[in-house]
């Protein structure tokens, strides 16, 4: 059985306090979400604890935006697995095409977080998609394959979640085609050992385009980035029809 995984990724948004005001206004918003849509919301490292508290007892899952592969060391600006799961962490996102872009991290460097992250017990969602180049220069099915091989070395697909987003559909209202994303979304099952891994679609998800996207065999959740700040844009996309 596949689970449907709804994830919020607030990249570097929101004060402590800002996230506390968002939880008060989209908690009532939950409170009907069907129990087998696992909603998650990745937060920054700093509104991790605050959250923490504030969502015991609630179904609504936590997570963080990387993980380093040590447990402890001279890295600076980095955090542990252990660090994560000490304050009731779940999932961590791993190889955002952001992190790749803006802080050279390489499949190499991925494949470490990963592992990281399953040797902590936290489930890691695996980023991968191409650049609009490599869409034009038809080279988006090799791109994505070369990363969902070289990233997945050595890793358990039972504890995996992985995210397709395409990077020119990125905070670009540009979203892919739902029935496109789809395809290339049942290309990349089709190199996965363990076919019930959760497949999320991210890029310009919104309320307007969200049942749509759901309603995709391959699409078994989203990564939302913009429209996971507001409570009643992520409240919509949650409860999706
Ligand atoms: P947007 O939803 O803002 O396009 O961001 C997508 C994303 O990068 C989620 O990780």
């Amino acid at each position: 059985m596949r689970k449907i995984i709804l994830a919020g990724n607030w990249k570097m948004h929101k004060t402590q306090a800002e996230a506390l005001e968002f939880l008060e206004a989209f908690k009532p918003l939950v409170t009907d979400t069907p129990e087998e849509r696992e909603v998650v919301l990745c937060v920054p490292y700093t509104a991790l604890g605050t959250l923490s508290k504030h969502l015991h007892g609630s179904a609504v899952r936590l997570g963080a935006q990387n993980v380093h592969w040590e447990d402890s060391g001279a890295y600076t600006g980095e955090i542990s697995g252990s660090m994560l799961k000490e304050l009731g962490v779940r999932y961590a996102i791993v190889g955002h095409s952001e992190r790749r872009q803006y802080f050279g991290e390489t499949d190499e460097t991925v494949n470490q977080r990963l592992k990281a992250a399953q040797k902590h017990g936290l489930t890691p969602i695996l980023c991968v998609g191409e650049t609009q180049e490599q869409r034009e220069a038809n080279e988006t099915e090799s791109h994505i394959f070369s990363q969902i091989e070289k990233d997945l070395v050595d890793i358990d697909q039972q504890n995996l979640v992985i995210a397709y987003e395409p990077i020119w559909a990125i905070g670009t209202g540009k979203t892919c085609e739902a029935p496109e994303a789809n395809r290339v979304m049942g290309l990349i099952r089709s190199k996965l050992t363990n076919k019930d891994v959760t497949i999320q679609y991210g890029g310009s998800v919104k309320p307007e385009n969200i049942d749509e996207i759901m309603a995709q065999p391959e699409i078994d959740g989203v990564l939302v980035g913009g429209a996971s700040l507001k409570a009643d844009s992520w409240g919509r996309i949650v409860n999706y029809q």
